[in-house]
């Protein structure tokens, strides 16, 4: 497994983040955003969707389940951006998110999303922690 942790020092460079990670991306694929409430995984995700040329402004998904968004890189047609904080694990089947994870060209981002059941294919898991000064995350993106 590889594994790529780096420590940011503000929400800017967290962002910073997000984007480099959507330079890598190249057509459907499942993210997986594993971490403390606030620890900055909203926060990532619109760093990431700047990076996947999206125009809108990423709001956190927490009562809507997901949002989806137009994105324009390469094959990269949509970011679907979801939190499931409040869905129960055997819930999340009805929630609708399936058809989006399959779409070749769609990368879902799940805030929480290690609370669900077996998901339909592999994911990329993001780890957020809280680091020792106020503004310091680290985060660590594995395979
Ligand atoms: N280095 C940092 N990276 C990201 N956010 C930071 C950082 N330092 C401070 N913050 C603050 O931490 C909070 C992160 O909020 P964010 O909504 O991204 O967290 P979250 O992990 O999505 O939480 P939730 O589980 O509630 O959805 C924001 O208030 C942000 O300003
Ligand atoms: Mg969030």
């Amino acid at each position: 497994m590889s594994a790529d942790r780096i420590i940011t020092n503000s929400t800017t460079q967290t962002k910073k983040m997000g984007k480099k990670l959507a330079q890598t991306l190249k057509d459907n694929e499942i993210l997986i955003l594993v971490g403390e409430l606030g620890s900055g995984k909203t926060t990532f995700v619109k760093g990431l969707a700047k990076g996947l040329g999206v125009d809108a402004n990423i709001t956190s998904p927490t009562f809507v389940l997901f949002k989806v968004y137009k994105a324009h890189k390469g094959k990269i047609k949509q970011l679907v951006h979801a939190d499931c904080y409040r869905v129960p694990g055997k819930e999340f089947s009805k929630i609708g998110l399936a058809e989006y994870m399959a779409d070749p060209h769609t990368i879902t981002a799940i805030e929480w999303g290690e609370k669900l059941p077996k998901l339909p294919r592999s994911t990329k898991k993001i780890f957020f922690t809280y680091g020792k000064k106020r503004n310091e995350r680290s985060i660590n993106i594995t395979r």
